[in-house]
């Protein structure tokens, strides 16, 4: 498949985004090429994101002590923003040094407009061939050359329960818990006065997400694989059966979400204020960092209908072809896959190191088991955070699925989805 910058951001879409870079103070960086700077790029605001961050910079700032890090950072979950203000950048010629972006299409569509550096020497320097698995380093890579280096795993389908509200409900999740008896959960806890779903609207991505989640649910590791290439057509009964367990979860989110964003839904989760929450488990960071405690607080089991499936979102860094400070931007990509580094990250980010002589052991419990759970499940790429179908294509499931949240109307979002994949 060719992938192509989109072009489907709207001038509205871009004008906001670019508000919100100045607000925060990031942005494009003012420094020569000559001077020892480096502009890191990302979407990573949330009290977790921002930690975890910062562990990244902390492992380059050791062994470049002299070089400016400047945090490009544009705030919105999922990089809705950050992909907007990027784009503009990337179409003025003014790339930031070094950005965020995942393996399969989100990388591809970088790689195939000739935007990257290869990093194929910073993977030979480091060995990184031999402690990364080779799936991975292919999805990051094209035509022999490695254009991306990954800091951790993310598992996408992950249902978050607080403690106290299931028990008071009566509600018990496992993992063998079925999508209809979760429907069922959330009528139990709403009966009990209590907001069932917690959901952060506001960033468009959560919305999705949780649908993507029902999805895999309905259609199984192989439809995923079939619908994902194209083979099995977006009006098949199972996504139309995804859809109608999707219009029965709705109602049940809570009355706010339109107004938060994915980590205040998780703040709202850990505080008691909504029962559940379908996310990846860069929520399991968020919900640390909000106090709250694994296992006496909160609990966890996979989207119901997805028990030994994994949707890997992999977080990558790629170096621009054309970057101010590219020298630098280099050592970035270097520092920043050493096994200390990638623990340090884990550790506030809740996500998988990906290097394989990466000590798990110091992990908490919940990130062990996902490190198995990434090692034996059947992996598959996610749509939402771009890695598995064309930029374009992830926009218009957005779109879908925003529609869909008002209307409820299976026949036109299936429609949709049906005429957006045939691009
Ligand atoms: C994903 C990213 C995660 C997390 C999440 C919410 O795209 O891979 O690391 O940050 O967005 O912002």
């Amino acid at each position: 498949m060719k992938h192509r910058i989109p072009t489907y951001l709207s001038a509205a879409t871009i004008a906001a985004a670019l508000l919100t870079v100045s607000a925060c103070g990031g942005g494009s960086s003012s420094a020569g090429p000559d001077e020892k700077q480096l502009e890191v790029f990302s979407w990573w605001t949330s009290g977790s994101e921002d930690a975890a961050l910062k562990d990244l910079i902390a492992g380059f700032t050791k062994d470049n002590p002299g070089v400016k890090v400047v945090n490009g950072a544009v705030a919105g979950g999922g990089g809705g923003n950050a992909q907007a203000v990027l784009q503009t950048r990337l179409q003025g010629s003014n790339p930031p040094d070094t950005w965020q972006t995942h393996p399969g299409a989100a990388i591809g569509q970088y790689i195939d407009s000739g935007l990257l550096a290869d990093l194929s020497s910073v993977y030979k320097q480091d060995s990184l061939n031999s402690a990364i698995p080779r799936e991975l380093v292919a999805s990051v890579g094209k035509d022999g050359k490695t254009y991306g280096v990954s800091t951790g795993a993310h598992r996408g389908n992950v249902l978050w329960f607080n403690k106290k509200l299931t028990a008071k409900a009566g509600v018990k999740l496992s993992a063998s818990t079925t999508p209809d008896q979760f429907v069922d959960a959330l009528g139990k806890l709403k009966d009990k006065g209590i907001t069932p779903l917690c959901l952060g609207g506001k960033d468009a991505f959560a919305t999705a997400e949780l649908f993507e989640n029902i999805l895999l649910g309905a259609v199984g590791v192989s439809g995923w694989d079939s619908l994902t290439a194209g083979k099995t057509d977006w009006t098949d009964a199972k996504v139309r059966q995804a859809a109608e367990l999707f219009a029965k979860m709705l109602p049940y989110a809570d009355p706010d979400a339109s107004a938060l964003t994915w980590d205040q839904a998780t703040k709202r989760l850990a505080a008691g204020d909504c029962a559940v929450e379908s996310m990846g488990d860069w929520a399991y960071g968020e919900l640390l960092k909000n106090g709250a405690k694994d296992g006496a607080d909160f609990g966890y089991v996979p989207q119901p209908g997805t028990n030994g499936n994994f949707v890997t979102v992999v977080d990558t860094f790629v170096v621009a072809e054309n970057a101010k400070h590219k020298e630098q931007a280099l050592k970035w990509a270097s520092a920043i896959s050493s096994p200390e580094v990638q623990l340090a990250f884990s550790k506030d980010k809740g996500s998988t190191p990906i290097r394989r002589d990466v000590p798990i052991d110091s992990l908490p419990a919940y990130q062990q088991r996902a490190a198995t759970s990434f090692r034996s499940d059947a992996l598959v790429l996610s749509i939402v955070h771009g890695e598995a179908m064309s930029p374009q294509f992830q926009q218009s499931f957005y779109d879908a699925v925003t529609q869909f949240v008002q209307s409820k109307k299976v026949d036109s979002f299936v429609q949709a989805l049906a005429t957006a994949a045939k691009g």
